[in-house]
């Protein structure tokens, strides 16, 4: 069975379009397939190229517990897949080390995540950022996983994983790495409260894990254009309107574009039952979300059974590629 593999960062609680993004589409695959052929974990290691300071590591240890208690909450069977933190496989270092070794550094500066940050801030760019894309190709190709489902934003660096597989079957004329695909979800982004993609570092995030205040906050922070309430309006180009469309069944979007079209319904009665949705909607999730958030030694205990399967996988596929290095095994 092909493999199917992918990280969250640890960089924030869970936002919606991680959830529709990848949580639910992976935990399906994941919960379907065989034993030990999906691997999810939380990138630790990629969190750290966010932080400017080492006293921020604390934050991305907090959200480590955030992230998992979200895969467990929307029902990941962990007796199925390899659950683990980045950090507690280090062997994807050292793959990263020979990619690192091989991959042109002129084709790295192309990456988008480096060039966006080159254009604000030069000064600001860590090596880590620099090599970003590289730690990810290890991440895949250590466990030679064939599926990865992400989000938009990550198909450059799965074409750099691609390339680097590539790469290394040609120099040892053998299969010695799977070219990995992602694998899209049909909205191929979902959009934040200011209608730009959805991200933990632009602060326009529906959190549906957050306290009921803070995601009704969220909600009304949604931006609309200034009709009144008596005005009709273009349902087609609302963000209360077409986040509501991404969660609701059916019936009650026509319901809720009707009362667009009519007029007298105004944007804050939307946002008010959009809340109320994602609140019923996602109840049973938050619930034990809350529950686990509060057994964190579960969660570490969980996240290190994960990672001492998963260290038995890399350990001999690492030693496997090492031979092909002329390096020894590891000792
Ligand atoms: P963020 O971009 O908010 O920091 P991550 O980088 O940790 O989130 O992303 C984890 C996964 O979720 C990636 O595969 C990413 O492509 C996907 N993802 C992030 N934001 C969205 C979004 N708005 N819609 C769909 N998928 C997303
Ligand atoms: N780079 C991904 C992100 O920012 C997270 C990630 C790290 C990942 N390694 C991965 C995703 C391997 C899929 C496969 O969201």
């Amino acid at each position: 069975m092909e493999k199917m593999l992918t990280g969250i960062r640890s960089t924030g609680g869970p936002h919606l379009g991680n959830i529709l993004g990848v949580i639910i589409p992976s935990v399906f695959r994941a919960n379907k397939s065989t034993k030990h052929s999906s691997f999810i974990f939380i990138a630790d290691l990629h969190s750290m190229v966010q932080i400017d300071n080492l006293d921020n590591l604390k934050t991305i240890r907090n959200s480590t517990y955030q992230i998992a208690a979200a895969w467990l909450a929307f029902g990941l069977n962990i007796e199925n897949c390899l659950f683990y933190r980045q950090s507690d496989v280090s062997y994807v270092t050292e793959l990263a080390w020979y990619f690192n070794c091989f991959y042109p550094y002129r084709r790295l500066t192309l990456a988008h995540a480096f060039k966006k940050k080159e254009m604000i801030d030069k000064k600001k760019i860590s090596t880590g950022l620099f090599t970003y894309p590289i730690l990810m190709a290890a991440d895949i190709l250590l466990y030679n996983a064939k599926i990865i489902p992400v989000g938009k934003d990550q198909l450059q660096h799965i074409e750099i994983a691609r390339c680097i597989a590539n790469y290394f079957n040609k120099k040892v004329d053998k299969k010695l790495f799977v070219r990995p695909n992602a694998l899209l979800q049909k909205n191929k982004f979902v959009l934040g409260t200011d209608g730009k993609k959805m991200s933990k570092s632009q602060k326009n995030c529906i959190d549906i894990f957050s306290s009921d205040e803070v995601l009704k906050k969220q909600i009304m922070s949604i931006r609309t254009d200034s009709k009144s309430l008596e005005e009709k309006k273009n349902p087609e180009t609302d963000y209360i309107m077409y986040l509501y469309s991404l969660i609701a069944p059916l019936e009650k979007i026509e319901i809720m574009k009707k009362k667009y079209i009519k007029g007298g319904y105004g944007y804050y009665e939307a946002k008010i039952a959009l809340y109320e949705y994602i609140i019923h909607k996602f109840s049973s999730e938050r619930e034990k979300f809350f529950s686990f958030m509060k057994k964190k030694s579960l969660l570490d205990h969980i996240l290190s059974l994960g990672a001492k399967k998963a260290k038995k996988i890399a350990y001999e596929r690492l030693n496997c590629i090492r031979k092909h290095l002329k390096f020894n095994s590891i000792i």
